[in-house]
């Protein structure tokens, strides 16, 4: 395979480092790089702004239809909802809330999982998210899955919204906590690790170095 056909999809849960591994990874391999967890978070958005909450899955999906959802340039890439800015907005707490809960109703994810599926669909991209190694991608060239301890992915979260200049929730553990439990156990495409799926578990590992284990497994 060359490199212009390559799918590189990473898997995991909250925090486990999944976007900074998969940005590297796509500058490293020169490879376009999807954020589906961004798309979710844009239909959260747009949800919000629309009055829904988090029991309006149908609402929700049939507003996600008529939404343009686009990514630019920039690191980390921005992210444009109907051709207004919302890299910063889709990046909240709540945003990440509203985006779980979202995510688990089937019309979502079908409507978003039809975009990503024929974005990457000649190659040439590295995507990550919860089900890009089991829904999205399943015949990507390589599937990780990103694992780390609840105490790590809550640290970087941590670090994550300070440098952001956001609040950080005084039960911010337990929010990851929740938000694993329901990503692990919804019925629709629940967050798990695909057997053919290289599990590397990032606990004081670099993301350079985990980049390094990822091009090391490439066929
Ligand atoms: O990766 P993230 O934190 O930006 O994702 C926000 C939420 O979106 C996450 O809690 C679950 C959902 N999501 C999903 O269900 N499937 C994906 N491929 C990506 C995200």
């Amino acid at each position: 395979l060359s490199d212009l056909n390559l799918v590189i999809a990473i898997d995991g849960p909250a925090g486990a480092g999944k976007s900074t591994v998969a940005k590297l990874l796509a500058e490293r391999l020169g490879l376009r790089y999807l954020d589906t967890g961004a798309m979710y978070r844009c239909v959260a958005l747009a949800a919000n702004r629309a009055g829904l909450t988090a029991q309006d899955g149908d609402a929700a999906a049939a507003l996600a239809q008529g939404l343009a959802i686009d990514f630019g340039a920039g690191d980390p890439p921005s992210v444009w909802l109907n051709g207004e800015d919302v890299s910063e907005a889709i990046r909240t707490p709540e945003m990440a809330e509203l985006a779980s809960a979202l995510s688990a109703f089937a019309a979502v994810r079908i409507e978003l999982v039809a975009r990503q599926q024929a974005l990457v669909q000649h190659g040439g991209w590295t995507l990550e998210g919860r089900d890009t190694t089991t829904v999205v991608a399943p015949n990507a060239t390589l599937k990780v899955f990103l694992t780390a301890s609840l105490e790590e992915r809550t640290r970087r979260r941590h670090n994550d919204l300070e440098e952001r200049g956001m609040v950080v929730p005084g039960d911010l553990a337990r929010q990851i906590a929740d938000r694993d439990h329901r990503d692990y156990t919804r019925s629709e495409s629940p967050l798990s690790v695909s057997k053919d799926a290289l599990v590397i578990e990032s606990f004081g590992v670099s993301p350079g170095d985990v980049v390094d284990r990822i091009i090391a497994h490439l066929p």
